[in-house]
């Protein structure tokens, strides 16, 4: 199976399994904080790997323009009903693996942006990040959430459940990653910082890194944690504390990062 057929059969209950729990709730808001930040009314930007365009809908309602794009036809169905009413949306399907030459009269974007890991499905992101350059503004924002190569939590967590090959996969080179309630799993990488950065250096420079996800769990534990309420609570309070720490990103689930055109 292909990454856009998994995500297919996933983007039915992408919101009731994941957008919607109390974890991704937090996590998103942290994102679209930052989000807030750089792209006001009036704006144009363009969403990679959107999903069910959570994040697309958020900002449209603030009056951004945005361009929001998936590899998987069914995120981009279910995106279409959630923003039917948003005219300010516009959505296209666009795989990050094989991104379309800028045509010349394309207008250029106040910045790109890809939350959750759309970014992890490359081998490598220097294709991304020349592509980039050519779209952006000078002063334009990359925003990126990729899913980190050092999360503390994974091999914490599944090594003392015993199940030392995921506990390990985030360390190996073309890694396969099983998405919760899916049988499949898909080919994935996880770019340090140094190296998202490297392939953005020529163009971008880093402006700002935090993590995401540094206290609370990624995905496949959210219900063990969210069907026990103090211990959330307890986490919820430690990723708002210290889940920010530069210095920490790494550890987190995801890491966020953002470049600005030069
Ligand atoms: C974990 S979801 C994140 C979705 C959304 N950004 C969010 O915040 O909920 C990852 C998304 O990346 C998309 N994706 C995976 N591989 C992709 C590719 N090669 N090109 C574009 N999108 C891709 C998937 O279809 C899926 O919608």
């Amino acid at each position: 199976m292909n990454p856009p057929q998994i995500f297919d059969s996933l983007a039915e209950q992408y919101d009731d399994s994941f957008t919607r729990s109390t974890i991704a709730q937090y996590l998103r808001g942290i994102v679209q904080a930052r989000l807030e930040r750089h792209f006001t009314s009036g704006m144009r930007v363009l969403e990679l790997g959107c999903g069910t365009g959570e994040d697309a809908l958020w900002l449209a309602n603030r009056g951004v323009s945005v361009i929001a794009t998936d590899v998987s036809e069914g995120m981009l169905a279910t995106t279409r009903t959630k923003c039917q009413h948003q005219p300010l949306i516009q959505i296209e399907r666009l795989d990050l693996r094989a991104l379309p030459a800028p045509h010349p009269t394309d207008a250029l974007l106040d910045g790109i942006f890809s939350n959750f890991g759309p970014v992890n499905c490359l081998q490598e992101w220097d294709t991304l990040a020349a592509w980039s350059a050519q779209r952006v503004n000078t002063g334009g924002i990359v925003a990126l959430g990729v899913m980190s190569p050092a999360c503390l939590w994974e091999p914490v967590w599944h090594g003392l459940h015993g199940n030392f090959k995921t506990a390990t996969r985030r360390w190996r080179q073309n890694a396969r990653f099983t998405l919760p309630d899916t049988p499949h799993p898909i080919p994935i990488n996880y770019p340090s910082i140094r190296r998202i950065t490297r392939a953005f250096s020529p163009h971008f420079t880093v402006r700002f890194v935090r993590g995401i996800g540094l206290f609370l769990p990624p995905s496949d534990v959210y219900g063990v944690i969210e069907t026990r309420p103090r211990l959330l609570h307890l986490l919820l309070r430690l990723e708002e504390r210290f889940g920010g720490i530069r210095q920490l990103a790494l550890l987190a689930d995801h890491y966020w990062i953002e470049f600005e055109r030069r």
